[in-house]
């Protein structure tokens, strides 16, 4: 974890009241693997105290002549190994000793989408300007039981539902390039909030869109399309990985379990301070007294389906 002050490279209006936001941050994108987030902070804003959490969306190489670097996105360890030269390429890579490569992380980019004051402030940075980032925080997806359950799977489904879709770009290019068959479901209000199918497309053999609209892809709810497609292909063995709106993890879960699949969460629960500290971020997990609860910001954000509690419903029954 490394609190810095960075620049801003640059911050892209994207439809529906996205933006992409590009901060030059070597050593931390270096450090960030796949499902971490990081706290932004707004300097010189004493009315935005609280820094915002933001799923770390992608990390960007840029060429260093001569220096040998592992990818940044695997934890050190972690079974599946990445050749840079064959994961530039989208190629499968075989397990092994990391080779040399010519590719170096430098840009941390945080995709997210205006609701409040703290991202209304962000929409207005320019390049040049400076934020405040601790990064990378959580543990992410790639803790080795999670591989394992990847490598066991006959596919890896990505649920995405709105902003949700930011925590999964890093760990789909992970298993695209360790040569793991992946698919995106993907849900919004509108289409409008479909953003960032893009940088999927070359990741997954396929992609499910739904709006609540229906002004793109299936009317109604992506988790529908999930269950059509769970329906179809029972004797398979599936690994979800879900981030979305609280309601689309319920709905989600319920499908893992009816279908029995291995189902990973990543929750974007409010935040104080992202550092283990201040208790705001906790969920209910299975467990007595104190490990009843668990906090999303240090031993999350992502945990198995089966662990967490979701009271207002049979989901953890
Ligand atoms: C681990 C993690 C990763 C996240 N990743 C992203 C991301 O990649 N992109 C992105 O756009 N957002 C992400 N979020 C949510 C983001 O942190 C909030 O949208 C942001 O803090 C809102 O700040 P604000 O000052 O603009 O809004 P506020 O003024 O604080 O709130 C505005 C409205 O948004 C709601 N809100 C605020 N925070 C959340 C939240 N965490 N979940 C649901 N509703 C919320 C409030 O209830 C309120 O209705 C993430 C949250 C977590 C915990
Ligand atoms: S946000 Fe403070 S403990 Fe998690």
């Amino acid at each position: 974890m490394i609190d810095d002050v960075v620049p801003v490279v640059e911050n892209r209006p994207l439809t529906g009241g996205h933006f992409l936001l590009s901060v030059q941050s070597p050593r931390q994108a270096q450090a960030t693997r796949a499902g971490q987030f990081a706290m932004v902070r707004l300097l010189d804003r004493s009315d935005v105290l609280l820094r915002r959490p933001m799923s770390i969306y992608d990390v960007k190489p840029a060429v260093a002549r001569g220096r040998n670097v592992a990818p940044p996105f695997m934890a050190a360890g972690a079974k599946l190994r990445l050749s840079a030269s064959r994961a530039e390429a989208g190629l499968p890579i075989a397990s092994g000793r990391v080779p040399p490569g010519p590719t170096v992380a430098t840009i941390i980019q945080l995709l997210y989408k205006v609701v409040g004051r703290g991202t209304h402030l962000m929409a207005e940075l320019k390049p040049g300007d400076k934020v405040g980032l601790i990064a990378p925080l959580g543990h992410g997806f790639f803790v080795e039981e999670y591989l394992d359950a990847a490598q066991r799977a006959d596919a890896v489904l990505h649920v995405a539902g709105g902003i949700g879709i930011a925590a999964l770009l890093l760990p789909a290019r992970d298993l695209a390039r360790g040569g793991i068959r992946q698919r995106l479901f993907f849900g919004g209000r509108t289409k409008e909030d479909l953003v960032g199918l893009e940088e999927f497309k070359p990741l997954v053999k396929s992609i499910d869109v739904a709006t609540e609209n229906g002004s793109r892809g299936y009317r109604g709810y992506v988790t529908q399309r999930l269950e059509t497609f769970l329906e179809r292909n029972r004797s398979k063995k599936y690994l979800l990985m879900v981030c979305g709106p609280w309601g689309m993890l319920e709905a989600s879960v319920r499908l893992a379990k009816r279908f029995d699949h291995p189902c990973l969460l990543s929750m974007e629960n409010r935040m104080g301070c992202g550092l283990g500290v201040c208790l705001g971020c906790c969920i209910r997990v299975v467990g007595e007294g104190h490990n009843a609860y668990q906090r999303v910001c240090t031993e999350g954000p992502v945990f198995w389906a089966e662990r967490v509690v979701f009271e207002s419903t049979d989901c953890a029954d």
